[in-house]
């Protein structure tokens, strides 16, 4: 990867030794490129904004204020999916009006801060939610300068080969209006005083490398299009969503370019705003989650590597059978390798990175090893499960480290179990 190589058999990032930052911060922690993060976004822009199609990046991948500050200084609008993330979109400067609250449960005081923030654009997600909001812009219309925009997501039911926690648009998921429900509604709000139905939406799951199902779902919300303004609706935006596949080691990336394509020449008739929502494909290859080997527990038919990180700590591989290439931190370019199970030292039997994994055979205790491709849905899904520290985040830029995220430790948590606040029955 750029930005994380090695050098005089230790692994960098950007120009910073990964032991050097090991001794100073302890293990485990997060460590991102500054550098490679806005190479990153620099490829999406120039892939997607050559088409003028719009970036709003998925924040739910990495939402550390630090990264968000980033993309705004680029430019990206966001996906937002909580008050927690409206509040840490607009902290990291991102303007209101390129921000997309996206969710299907956002509830009533969430969508009263995103109505007083102004965001640009409500992704709804059911009739309910629908409703609800219409009288919440009744009720606060005098806050409001113009009619707030929505956008219907809807669940375009096409199959997509990933993971099947991470799919989205097929039938039966809990995400997304029916298309039929979806024309009903626009007849029904044609006329609304504070709320203007102006867009439709659709992400049709994470980790996809092939095209088609993007063309298959484009077509359908096309052809609801259609359907929409021969009822005299308005649609002035199509938002694609995003779950544009990475490599994590075993498959080529659906990169940029190729989507970016796909996505212009499927929408090239459509006369409104084009957008997108990428998460993972931005963030991801920018990290690694690095951690100390604790015990090398010999064992048959394959040894453990005993590590101080665990799934607390990175949650893919229990939740879907993830597979994060691993790699030591000193590189011994002679010697031979060695299959291993990485596992981590929380009680669950899913605390397991790896089956067979094949690393330096002299690997000890003591020694470094890093997760690579965390920089999206790793910090974000930790936790102090086994009450284990929330590890540190660190952003480094050339040869400078931040800490982003400092460590949240055992002491900072006891203290809210040490309450004395009550109330009375
Ligand atoms: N837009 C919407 C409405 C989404 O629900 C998501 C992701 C995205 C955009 C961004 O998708 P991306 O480009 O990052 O694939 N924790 C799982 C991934 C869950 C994704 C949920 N939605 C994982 O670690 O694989």
């Amino acid at each position: 990867t750029k930005n994380i190589n090695y050098k005089n058999n230790v692994l960098h990032i950007d120009n910073c030794s990964i032991d050097y930052i090991a001794e100073q911060i302890g293990t485990p922690f997060y460590v991102y490129s500054k550098t490679r993060l806005i190479e990153n976004i620099a490829s999406c822009k120039t892939a997607f904004l050559s088409h003028n199609i719009h970036i709003h990046y998925a924040v739910k991948a990495n939402s550390n204020l630090q990264i968000l500050k980033t993309v705004a200084e680029q430019g990206l609008g966001a996906d937002l999916v909580s008050g927690g993330e409206l509040l840490r979109a607009k902290k990291a400067g991102i303007t209101p009006e390129k921000m997309i609250f996206s969710g299907v449960g956002k509830n009533r005081t969430e969508l009263i801060q995103a109505i007083k923030m102004h965001v640009g654009q409500f992704n709804v997600e059911s009739a309910e939610e629908l409703s609800l909001l219409s009288s919440l812009t009744m009720e606060h219309s005098s806050e409001l300068t113009s009619p707030i925009k929505v956008a219907l997501r809807v669940n375009p039911h096409v199959a997509v080969d990933t993971h099947k926690k991470i799919t989205t648009g097929q039938k039966g998921n809990k995400f997304g209006i029916e298309t039929e429900l979806a024309l009903l509604l626009f007849q029904k709000y044609l006329n609304h005083p504070h709320m203007k139905l102006m867009g439709l939406a659709m992400h049709i799951g994470s980790q996809i490398f092939d095209v088609s199902p993007y063309q298959e779902a484009i077509k359908k919300l096309l052809n609801l299009t259609s359907r929409v303004q021969k009822l005299g609706g308005d649609i002035q935006v199509l938002d694609l969503g995003g779950g544009f596949g990475i490599n994590y080691g075993d498959k080529s990336p659906l990169d940029f370019t190729t989507i970016a394509q796909v996505i212009a020449e499927e929408t090239k008739h459509f006369k409104g705003k084009v957008a997108i929502e990428p998460g993972r494909s931005l963030v991801a290859d920018i990290g690694l989650l690095v951690s100390r080997i604790n015990y090398v527990k010999e064992s048959q038919p394959t040894p453990f590597l005993i590590v101080d990180a665990a799934m607390n700590d990175l949650m893919r591989p229990a939740l879907y059978d993830a597979l994060h290439p691993i790699k030591a931190v000193k590189e011994h370019t002679s010697s031979t390798t060695r299959l291993y199970d990485v596992v981590g030292p929380v009680c669950e039997s899913t605390d397991i990175f790896a089956h067979k994994y094949p690393l330096d055979k002299n690997l000890k205790a003591g020694d470094l090893i890093a997760f690579f491709c965390s920089g999206a849905y790793s910090a974000v899904m930790s936790n102090s499960y086994n009450s284990r520290d929330v590890i540190p985040e660190m952003l480094v830029s050339n040869d400078k480290v931040n800490i982003i995220r400092k460590k949240i430790s055992q002491e900072h948590l006891i203290k809210f179990e040490e309450s004395e606040e009550s109330f009375v029955f």
